[in-house]
């Protein structure tokens, strides 16, 4: 294994889209940024070097960070940010991983423009348990604002309502001919026929599901979230902010350009934006000229097509990747995940209350010092460890809610010791509105062993559970109005962030964070901060 090193400038970039210009935070003036490659057990150093007016942190999420929770990046959980003019250096191995992941700032709003690809090839050597492509690509999805993000949601922090939803999506970068604004800014995904190809895709919008399609071609899905996964073909995929999947394209056709496709995904009654982003899969040899094959994207209350993706992912369960889901569990949780209200004298234009998001009812206050220092230096009176473990009352959490909607604010944090292994059960409420919830974990990757629709029952569906072949992922769809349960084990000491990877609801209160501890102290368990770690 090598240490790779790179170097990561924060720097402001004016940027065109949509017919108007604005300042964004980029890696290197980058958008998206660069593709970071490694191989499995590397070492990474990135040099972070802050030359923008904003605090910055990067998170590489679902890197694992097996005791290095100093490099996992969200700010006040493990580290406070980088300030301007601040440089610190993450230094992390990617033991045991690889695949797609993707890095992203981890403060406020700013990944709306700033992340990229984490390529984790597997070490050399080894190959793919699937067959050797010809060529790989990486596609980023994302999600454009005109107006500065940071702006959008203070502004809807002031007022307690919902932020803007966006202009348009994008892939790499660029949204497609959606609208006379955008004739121009539409990626070529370059193929020759014959050839196959890996596309890793990663879905880095801040606040919607994406479904992802090209036209006349069938993908091939062999990977979530840098985990193999059983083979299986399927024309759209679901990804959801946060995840990553790789896909064998086989370009089987002779010439001709085919239309890419990736458009909002929400089986819940409220108010999303519609938009498309289009790219062209674009055959070598064929003219400019040739009409681009369409293709209609799902509605984006299409349900079915987003159930028959999810169902299909297996986890690979070979002798060389077996799965390792914990067969008995020591941590029973049941989570409810949702939205709810707060009383905000401020806010007149929600009628003196704002919208908020909670687990189990507790909308979670960030600290002002990190909660990873708090714990390795013994800091009191930064966080508690009294997270509840089941809601504080029961209600039909799929119906219309209970009365009171208001939720309890808190920074509060779930204790389990280390190696004990945890199931949560996720289950989304009708408060306000049902609504999906990419949920992840930083620190670890789990095993989701059920889903269901509707209020989860503890005596029929555990019985249903997969405990064979469950997929392993580090962030995961909670259906609209229903529920998943996954497990892990505590098996890496530390302070491990956990919260809705749709960002209003990140910035809402949907989060928590586990606490794992080997009995003797953080100092025995974690590696000491490093000497840059930003001062808080
Ligand atoms: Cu990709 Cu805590 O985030």
């Amino acid at each position: 294994c090598r240490v790779r090193h790179y170097k990561f400038h924060v720097v402001s970039k004016q940027t065109n889209r949509l017919c108007s210009s604005k300042s964004i935070v980029t890696i290197n003036g980058k958008f998206p940024g660069p593709t970071l490659y490694a191989r499995e057990d590397d070492t990474v150093l990135v040099k972070v070097i802050n030359q923008v007016n904003h605090n910055v942190t990067i998170h590489w999420h679902g890197v694992r960070q097996l005791r290095t929770g100093w490099a996992d990046g969200p700010a006040y959980v493990t580290q406070c940010p980088i300030q301007p003019g601040q440089t610190y250096l993450y230094n992390f191995t990617l033991t045991g991983q690889r695949g797609t992941l993707l890095y992203h700032a981890h403060v406020n709003w700013l990944r709306s423009t700033l992340h990229g690809a984490l390529v984790i090839l597997p070490k050399r050597g080894v190959p793919y348990p699937f067959p050797k492509p010809d060529d790989e690509l990486v596609v980023v999805l994302g999600e454009w604002w005109k107006s500065d993000t940071e702006a959008i949601i203070n502004e809807a922090l002031k007022s307690g309502l919902a932020p803007n939803v966006s202009d348009a999506h994008t892939i790499n970068g660029l949204p497609g001919a959606v609208t006379n604004c955008s004739t121009q800014d539409v990626y070529n995904l370059p193929v020759e026929s014959g050839k196959t190809y890996l596309l890793r895709i990663i879905n880095a919008a801040l606040n919607e599901e994406l479904f992802f399609k090209i036209a006349g071609h069938k993908l091939t899905v062999v990977e979530v979230d840098a985990t193999y996964v059983k083979p299986f073909k399927i024309e759209t995929i679901l990804i959801a902010p946060g995840q990553t999947t790789n896909v064998l394209l086989n370009a089987d056709q002779k010439f001709g350009k085919y239309l890419v496709a990736a458009s909002p995904f929400m089986d819940a009654p409220i108010a999303v934006d519609n938009l498309t982003a289009t790219a062209t899969l674009h055959y070598t040899g064929t003219l400019a000229a040739t009409p681009t094959i369409l293709t209609t994207p799902p509605p984006k209350n299409s349900t079915q097509i987003a159930n028959n993706f999810i169902s299909s992912l297996r986890g690979l369960n070979s002798k060389k990747y077996p799965v390792n889901v914990p067969l008995t569990v020591d941590h029973s949780l049941f989570f409810t995940v949702g939205l709810g209200i707060s009383p905000c004298p401020s806010c007149k234009a929600a009628n003196g209350s704002r919208v908020v998001a909670a687990i189990n009812n507790v909308t979670f206050i960030m600290p002002t010092i990190a909660l990873l220092q708090a714990h390795y230096f013994n800091i009191k009176g930064v966080f508690t460890t009294d997270f509840p473990a089941n809601p504080p009352h029961l209600f039909n959490y799929s119906g219309p809610g209970p009365a009171n909607l208001n939720t309890e604010t808190g920074t509060k944090v779930y204790r389990v010791p280390f190696n004990a292994t945890v199931q949560v059960v996720l289950q989304d409420t009708g408060i306000i509105a049902p609504e999906n919830h990419p949920v992840h974990l930083h620190g670890f990757n789990f095993f989701v062993v059920g889903r269901g629709v509707g209020n989860f029952n503890p005596k029929i569906d555990p019985k249903n559970f997969n405990l064979v072949d469950p997929v392993e992922r580090n962030t995961i769809g909670v259906p609209a109005g229903g529920w998943t349960a996954f497990r892990f084990r505590a098996d890496n000491p530390g302070v491990w962030f956990m919260h809705c990877h749709l960002e209003v609801h990140t910035t809402w209160g949907l989060k928590m964070a586990f606490l794992v501890d080997n009995g003797k102290g953080p100092k025995q368990s974690v590696i000491p901060p490093p000497k840059d770690l930003p001062k808080c």
